[in-house]
């Protein structure tokens, strides 16, 4: 537990390490922004002199054993994730460790035994859980209104989203992958959260890469770098199995000449009633007076944001020993299914989960 404010340092200082300095200096009553590092040390001095974060490291090493720093925020690209939340926990902080988890499983089943090996926080940085419209959904399924949800299916596409095309976002050993790793990891993990967790047993899967080679499809997130190189998938779609019979289909794209209207999508089918989340509106719906009976739900319009809601909840968890609801093992668990659909992908066969490791 900590006492006082908890002082925070970030790892890069990038767009997502920018978002983080921006929604914890709105909290001055719990944290305090007290250190920053980036390979390039300039975009950190900028963060710094905005936030007026007190001191900038050099090293992630130097910000990981840094004396005041008591909790760490990961904002780097996914290829550094495990070796610096590692680091980090074996120095005693506290983690919010930006999504993905980890590159793959074998990485993110490291930063599980780092944080099985501790009484610290380490906790994955899924805002969508922290959305109202999904934060309401559960709360419903939560007092069982939905029944046993048997199947969902969930899904992103973009028709022109690839990211920085060239950068780290779209070269594999950097990135772990394309569009699955990159927004159908919070897909997945929103998914299985709203679905209790369930434990995946099976997937089957398909990956295709038909814009991103051909330099089309490029979004406007990212500098391109027309001298790197393309080699994840641009679609992914999958089928996942869980112990207790019930499936998940999943359905990802950077880009693809498909409508792309009311993305990104989850729609949970129960025994006694369903919910369906579009964007940023949702519906519950079921059946009542022998007809199809529905209610919208709605963002509150004084709604303080998911990110702002995410940030608490860390800090939360820090101060009254918690573990965080996107803990190591659901960020162990999505990066393993993403793993099972590059394999499916790749022998055309159907991928048992090995959970006896
Ligand atoms: N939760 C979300 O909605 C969300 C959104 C965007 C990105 N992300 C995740 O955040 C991470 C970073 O993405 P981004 O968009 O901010 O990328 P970015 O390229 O904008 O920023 C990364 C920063 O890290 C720095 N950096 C790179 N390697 C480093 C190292 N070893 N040590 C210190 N600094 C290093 C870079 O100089 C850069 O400033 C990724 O894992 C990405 O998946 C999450």
């Amino acid at each position: 537990m900590s006492e006082g404010k908890v002082k925070l340092g970030i790892i890069g200082a990038g767009n997502i390490g920018g978002v983080h300095a921006s929604q914890f200096s709105k909290l001055q009553e719990l944290c305090e922004l007290t250190a920053i590092t980036d390979v390039y040390r300039p975009q950190a001095e900028r963060r710094a002199a905005k936030y007026g974060i007190k001191h900038v490291l050099d090293t992630p090493e130097a910000l990981v054993q840094h004396q005041e720093v008591e909790a760490v925020i990961i904002g780097v690209p996914n290829q550094y994730h495990a070796e610096l939340a590692v680091k980090a926990l074996e120095a005693g902080k506290h983690v919010l460790l930006e999504k993905p988890m980890a590159l793959n499983g074998e990485e993110a089943r490291k930063i599980y035994e780092a944080a099985n090996q501790t009484d610290k926080v380490l906790m994955v940085s899924h805002q969508m859980r922290f959305e109202s419209v999904p934060m309401q959904m559960k709360a419903q399924i939560d007092r069982g209104e939905l029944g046993r949800i048997y199947t969902a299916k969930t899904g992103w596409y973009r028709r022109k989203g690839i990211p920085g095309w060239g950068t780290w976002f779209t070269r594999m050993n950097e990135s772990g992958g394309g569009p699955l790793i990159d927004i159908g990891v919070h897909m997945l993990d929103l998914a299985l959260y709203l679905m209790g967790n369930p434990k995946p047993v099976s997937v089957y899967g398909a990956t295709y890469a038909e814009f991103g080679p051909k330099k089309k499809g490029i979004g406007t997130w990212g500098k391109p770098n027309w001298s790197g190189a393309f080699d994840v998938e641009d679609l992914a779609t999958a089928l996942i199995k869980m112990e207790d019979g019930s499936s998940l289909s999943l359905e990802v794209s950077w880009a693809v000449h498909m409508d792309t209207d009311n993305h990104p999508f989850i729609h949970l089918m129960g025994t006694e009633g369903g919910a369906s989340y579009r964007g940023p509106k949702g519906k519950l719906l079921t059946e009542k007076f022998d007809r199809p009976f529905e209610v919208d739900i709605m963002k509150p319009e004084d709604d303080e944001g998911e990110r702002l809601r995410l940030s608490r909840h860390f800090l939360a968890c820090i101060m009254e020993g918690k573990e965080p609801i996107s803990s190591a093992l659901t960020g162990l668990t999505n990066n393993m299914i993403i793993d099972a659909i590059y394999e499916s992908s790749r022998t055309g066969n159907e991928v048992k989960l090995d959970w006896n490791r």
